[in-house]
């Protein structure tokens, strides 16, 4: 089977530790600062669970564009997916790489046998917001995100 994205100039495969410092700066393109190392060892982490994906677009060697995705099970509802993040270079946007990352992240998540992909954004993404629902998403409801820091486990 053609990769997705082949005939526009990239694909879209499976990341790998060789990506790392590209991820880190196209997350800082995000609004998420890090480095190659913290992004390492994420994907390390992110990489013996498989019920997690990431995956990058590459346009002549270079990746220009990269998503996450997992499974989220639920108790009172049926599991689904869940986009932890998608970003596409800066340079490279508008030649269908955002749509073609959220193409296999949705292949991926059918593959897992859910049936519906989420997404949280913050609500300043004014553009990606119309990006989402230009390829099929619908906003479905309005949340607030709360944290809390924890202190370190002695
Ligand atoms: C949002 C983002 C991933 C889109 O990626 P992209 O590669 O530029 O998008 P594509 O070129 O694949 O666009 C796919 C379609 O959406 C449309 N689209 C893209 N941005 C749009 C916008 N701001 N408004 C309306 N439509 C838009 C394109 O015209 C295209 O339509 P077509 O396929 O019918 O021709 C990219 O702009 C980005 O990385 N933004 C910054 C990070 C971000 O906000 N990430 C999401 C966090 S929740």
């Amino acid at each position: 089977m053609r990769a997705i994205g082949t005939a526009a100039g990239f694909a879209v495969r499976v990341a790998g530790d060789g990506d790392a410092g590209r991820i880190a700066t196209l997350s800082e393109q995000l609004g998420y600062p890090t480095d190659e190392g913290a992004v390492l060892e994420r994907l390390h982490a992110i990489g013996q669970r498989p019920d997690h994906a990431v995956f990058v677009a590459e346009a002549k060697g270079n990746v220009v564009g990269w998503v996450h995705v997992y499974a989220v099970p639920m108790l009172e509802s049926p599991a689904h997916a869940e986009i932890g993040g998608l970003v596409v270079d800066e340079a490279h946007r508008g030649r269908g790489i955002g749509r073609a990352l959220m193409a296999r992240a949705e292949a991926w998540a059918r593959d897992m046998g859910l049936g519906v992909v989420r997404l949280r954004s913050n609500v300043i993404r004014a553009e990606a917001h119309a990006f989402y629902e230009h390829i099929g998403y619908a906003q479905v409801k309005t949340q607030k995100v709360f944290a809390k820091t924890l202190e370190a486990a002695k």
